[in-house]
């Protein structure tokens, strides 16, 4: 049996585009059982429809964190999820999110972490001045940004680079690197020592 994703966003949804074209082309074993974006703007939304995937909005708007993770965690297990990939989710899960799929929830951040949490990171790395940034899939705990790194990629930043071509250098490691990710999650040959995922149960 394909192991079931649940995917959130917050926006345009190319990564999640990038995980379902991994999906098609055979290159991930896996399949996606339902797509959630906090806010009808999300035009992922549309896209994951157009390629006929289950995709619903639970509007987060006004909603205390909690009550509106438990939304979630309730729609996530009618759906027998055992994955829940973040894809430009933006927002923090609570404690009793993080609690009801332990070491089951990724994330992907556009820095290489520790650097850079938060908002904005392709900013804050061109105005911090760095030569290398890129792209950090994670584990996800109640903290910003934190958790685990279970794959990072590294790209050059170069003196010519504004914030859309530095995102968009980013983006394309993205998309290679959170199917990776997801792989070895559902996989299991793997093992947590302190904060670092190594090889190999
Ligand atoms: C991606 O660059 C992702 O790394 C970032 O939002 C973008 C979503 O793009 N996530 C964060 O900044 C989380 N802190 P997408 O909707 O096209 O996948």
């Amino acid at each position: 049996m394909k192991k079931r994703l649940g995917i959130l966003i917050s926006g345009r949804g190319s990564n999640l585009e990038a995980i379902a074209d991994n999906i098609d082309a055979g290159r991930l074993e896996a399949q996606i059982a339902l797509v959630i974006a906090n806010t009808p703007r999300a035009a992922g939304l549309e896209r994951a429809r157009a390629r006929g995937l289950k995709a619903e909005c639970i509007r987060s708007r006004a909603m205390e964190r909690e009550d509106y993770d438990r939304l979630l965690v309730e729609r996530l297990r009618a759906e027998r999820v055992e994955l829940v990939c973040l894809a430009g989710f933006m927002r923090l899960l609570s404690a009793y999110f993080v609690e009801q799929f332990p070491q089951r929830i990724l994330n992907i951040h556009p820095s290489l972490l520790p650097a850079f949490p938060g908002l904005e990171a392709q900013r804050q790395a061109l105005e911090h001045g760095v030569r290398f940034s890129g792209c950090t899939v994670h584990f996800v705990d109640e903290r910003l940004d934190a958790g685990p790194i279970v794959a990072q990629a590294a790209v050059p930043v170069l003196d010519g680079d504004d914030e859309a071509a530095l995102a968009a250098r980013i983006l394309a490691q993205e998309h290679r690197i959170y199917s990776e990710a997801i792989a070895l999650a559902l996989g299991g040959d793997y093992r947590i020592e302190g904060r670092r995922v190594l090889r190999g149960g």
